[in-house]
């Protein structure tokens, strides 16, 4: 049974955190798993709850206007992406500063920092008056929620509450830069494009290295609980779909190339969906195109990996 609460609003949500409680709140990527980032003991419950490796560091969610002066230092190029692109769908890396404790950074010297344009994640932020780390509100290396129902499905009974914010609007991850080389390089992909933040640094991105930059960026990420299958067309995912079924699998296909933003809307929930239906095989048909489109191919072919 879960134990999971519907929280009432943002008086509720911020209360919650203030009491050290762990809930979900929307964001406008997906939903994530918040509690006080000055609260070691519920960062630990956030670990524990999705079963998170411990150095798999967390993100600093900040709201307009607040002073995170003492929790994170920003270079100039860290500057320029921020007044570019937030509140938004990016992630920026930057070096940390003394209040942000070893548990959000896994013992490093750098701290990622977003701010969320969701209008409930701003102000469940702003009433706290503090950052929050937050998650993505999924077991770990399972799929990330996109609406409220995903977290109950997942960490309803590990978890004390959810603000139900209804579907996000972008569906995958932010896009994480890491600023604290130069040039920056770009972690993980969003609807921030690469050419976006090398547009507004006027610089090309620097190559990332070979190692797993970011821990959590693995292969074999995104599992849907059933067989991912990528197609580069529509035909080549019907032609695959027909031999399966010739072996009695049940296959669904996942196509909404001709629209990216919907396509982002809706793959993690398609995934989730055909996974509840029973389905043995996805079939993504994979989109081509910078941006969003990359996004969503990065998703796929870990979840296939
Ligand atoms: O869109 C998002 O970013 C969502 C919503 C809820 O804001 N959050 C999210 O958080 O995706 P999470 O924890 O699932 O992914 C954060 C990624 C992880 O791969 C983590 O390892 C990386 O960011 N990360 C965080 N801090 C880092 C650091 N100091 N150095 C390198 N990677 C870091
Ligand atoms: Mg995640």
């Amino acid at each position: 049974m879960s134990t999971c609460r519907l929280l009432h609003g943002v008086a509720e949500a911020a209360q919650s955190l203030t009491d050290r409680k762990i809930i979900a709140i929307p964001t406008e990527t997906v939903y994530g798993l918040a509690c006080r980032a000055d609260d070691d003991d519920a960062m630990r419950k956030v670990f524990a709850a999705k079963a998170r490796p411990s150095d798999h560091p967390l993100i600093l969610h900040v709201a307009p206007e607040m002073n995170i002066e003492g929790w994170a230092l920003f270079s100039d190029s860290a500057l320029t992406l921020a007044n570019e692109f937030w509140p938004g769908p990016l992630t920026i890396l930057v070096a940390r500063g003394a209040l942000t404790s070893d548990v959000v950074t896994g013992g490093r010297d750098t701290v990622a920092v977003r701010m969320p344009s969701h209008v409930l994640a701003q102000e469940v932020i702003r009433t706290i008056g503090i950052p929050v780390v937050a998650p993505s509100a999924n077991s770990f290396g399972h799929v990330s929620p996109t609406c409220a129902q995903h977290v109950i499905d997942d960490l309803g009974n590990v978890i004390d509450g959810v603000l139900d914010g209804g579907p996000c609007d972008i569906g995958v991850e932010s896009t994480i830069v890491d600023c604290t080389t130069s040039p920056p390089q770009v972690l993980r992909v969003g609807a921030v494009s690469r050419a976006d933040i090398e547009r507004v640094l006027n610089t090309p991105m620097a190559e990332v290295d070979g190692k797993v930059r970011a821990p959590g960026m693995l292969a074999s990420h995104y599992s849907p609980n059933c067989s991912m299958h990528l197609a580069t067309s529509r035909v080549e995912a019907e032609t695959l779909a027909v031999s399966l079924r010739k072996n009695h699998r049940n296959v669904a296909i996942i196509d909404h190339v001709d629209n990216i933003t919907e396509y982002a809307r809706c793959l993690y929930s398609d995934m989730r969906s055909a996974a509840a239906a029973g389905a043995d095989d996805i079939i993504a048909v994979l989109p081509t195109g910078e941006g969003l489109a990359e996004a969503i191919r990065d998703r796929l072919s870990r979840a296939a990996a």
